[in-house]
């Protein structure tokens, strides 16, 4: 088939490389000219694993192109996929200008009936009122909704090997169409979810919620471990065990991060709002987690006795491992809450400090190597779990970080609970996790 995919960002881009690489004729369009001229390239524009050798294979044999406008050749696409951002406005709803403005230039472009494929999270009901502005195209296009739920960092293989598809579509010749684009990716065992588009829009912030929901859930628990004594890891162990609860997405942290749950949470309270029906449980999850990145930066002041002249480390810049995105991430609050404290910022990742460097200008630094970063800071809080900072050398830590000027050692905030807190402790080093007992943790395994 011919595809044009509008948005080459973390979902664009995936989405249409891998459709490329299954066969079809993919041309990716975007308005940041920059982006393109970088793909057209060979560069990619962002770090996401697997992703640049599958553009490069796709682009020399001639079925992956990039553009800014759409060249006569694709007006009789099959399909087009809008997959681009749908931000927060300023109450929360989500600004879906971006995906008007796409429809109006499929409006204008599609020369034969195709279908249009909305893979950016929107509120329920956009589908529908694509399909109004689509009305003045001169040819009949059906909007079809198929949320995408990649994970950033995994993306590639996610594609390749979703655990379901949703498709939400009102024709029989839509929902075909969308069959046979996914049925490579089904050989194992269908997973498609067929429905219709408001169902499939509401799916896709129900399920964001529901991770959210279980993150501030245990992140609620965590603090109140830190005042009961009781400790998260084995809350988490307990809970867990239960098949109906299940292990995943349970552990405790510095607050769910990233360009999705944070915005869709939001959205979807704005959609309740809308509706008459308040999302309590969603507005709870929010909450929570907005309270968290407080009882984070709180944690590290203690820790210190006070930021202010202090200079702290942190490792880990981007939301999760395996990414470069930084939007949302609890990277950025804790250092604009430290930067407000007077404190100093030294940052490292092994993606995303170039990211981080560009968002903070000179009011932090960012080091290419990891223990470069620690060089006279105080504390080092660890935000995000990469593999590389899961079995560091404590005693060099130990050797870069300086002592607090009454002699107590150094201290490391350990908000992802991945060290082993008495190996912490024999470096000579004070050990601080998210919701652990410190006087049961000394030989307890790290939390993951
Ligand atoms: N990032 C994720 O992990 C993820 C996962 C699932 C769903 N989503 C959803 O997918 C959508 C896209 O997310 P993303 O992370 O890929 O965003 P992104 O910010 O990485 O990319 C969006 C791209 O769209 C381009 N764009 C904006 N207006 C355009 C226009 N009129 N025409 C063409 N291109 C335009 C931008 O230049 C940008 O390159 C959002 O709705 C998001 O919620 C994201």
């Amino acid at each position: 088939m011919r595809l044009v995919v509008f948005g080459a960002g973390y979902v664009g881009l995936v989405t249409g490389t891998g459709m490329s690489d299954l066969g079809h004729e993919v041309l990716l369009f975007d308005i940041d000219p920059a982006k393109i001229a970088m793909l057209q390239d060979g560069r990619i524009p962002i770090y996401e694993p697997g992703l640049a050798d599958l553009v490069h294979r796709n682009q020399r044999n001639g079925r992956l192109s990039f553009a800014t406008s759409i060249p006569e050749s694709f007006g009789d696409a099959d399909a087009y996929f809008i997959a681009v951002g749908t931000p927060p406005g300023p109450d929360g709803a989500a600004d879906l200008s971006a995906v008007m403005a796409v429809a109006d230039t499929i409006a204008k472009t599609a020369k034969a009936g195709a279908v249009v494929v909305v893979k950016s999270t929107v509120p329920v009901g956009t589908c529908d009122a694509v399909q109004a502005r689509l009305a003045k195209a001169a040819v009949p296009l059906e909007v079809v909704s198929n949320p995408e739920f990649l994970k950033e960092g995994d993306a590639v293989s996610d594609f390749f090997k979703p655990e379901r598809v949703v498709i939400g579509a009102r024709s029989d010749e839509a929902r075909q169409l969308l069959r046979e684009l996914y049925a490579p990716l089904q050989l194992s065992g269908e997973r498609l979810v067929v429905t219709d588009p408001r169902s499939s829009e509401l799916i896709k912030y129900a399920s964001n919620t529901m991770l959210a929901i279980r993150i501030s859930f245990m992140n609620e628990l965590s603090r109140l471990c830190h005042t009961t004594g009781a400790d998260i890891h084995s809350v988490r162990l307990g809970v867990g065990a239960d098949s109906r609860i299940g292990k995943k997405f349970l552990y405790a942290g510095p607050g769910y991060g990233g360009s999705c749950f944070p915005k869709d949470v939001q959205a979807l309270m704005a959609l309740g709002r809308e509706h008459g029906v308040p999302m309590r449980v969603a507005e709870a999850a929010h909450a929570a987690n907005e309270e968290q990145a407080v009882f984070l930066a709180q944690l590290v002041e203690k820790s210190l006795g006070g930021v202010t002249g202090k200079q702290v480390t942190l490792w880990g810049l981007a939301f999760k491992p395996e990414t470069d995105d930084i939007r949302e991430s609890p990277a950025v609050k804790l250092a604009n809450v430290l930067l407000a404290r007077g404190a100093r910022v030294v940052g490292h990742d092994p993606e995303a400090g170039p990211n981080f460097a560009k968002h903070f200008g000179d009011a932090v630094k960012v080091t290419e190597r990891d223990y470069d970063a620690l060089d006279g800071s105080s504390a080092l809080v660890l935000l995000t779990e990469w593999r590389s900072y899961r079995a560091p050398n404590f005693a060099e830590i130990r050797r870069r970080l300086q002592a607090a000027a009454d002699g107590s050692p150094p201290v490391l905030v350990d908000a992802r609970n991945i060290w082993r807190p008495n190996e912490v402790v024999r470096a000579g080093l004070r050990y601080q996790g998210i919701g652990v007992s410190l006087n049961r943790v000394a030989d307890r395994p790290s939390q993951r």
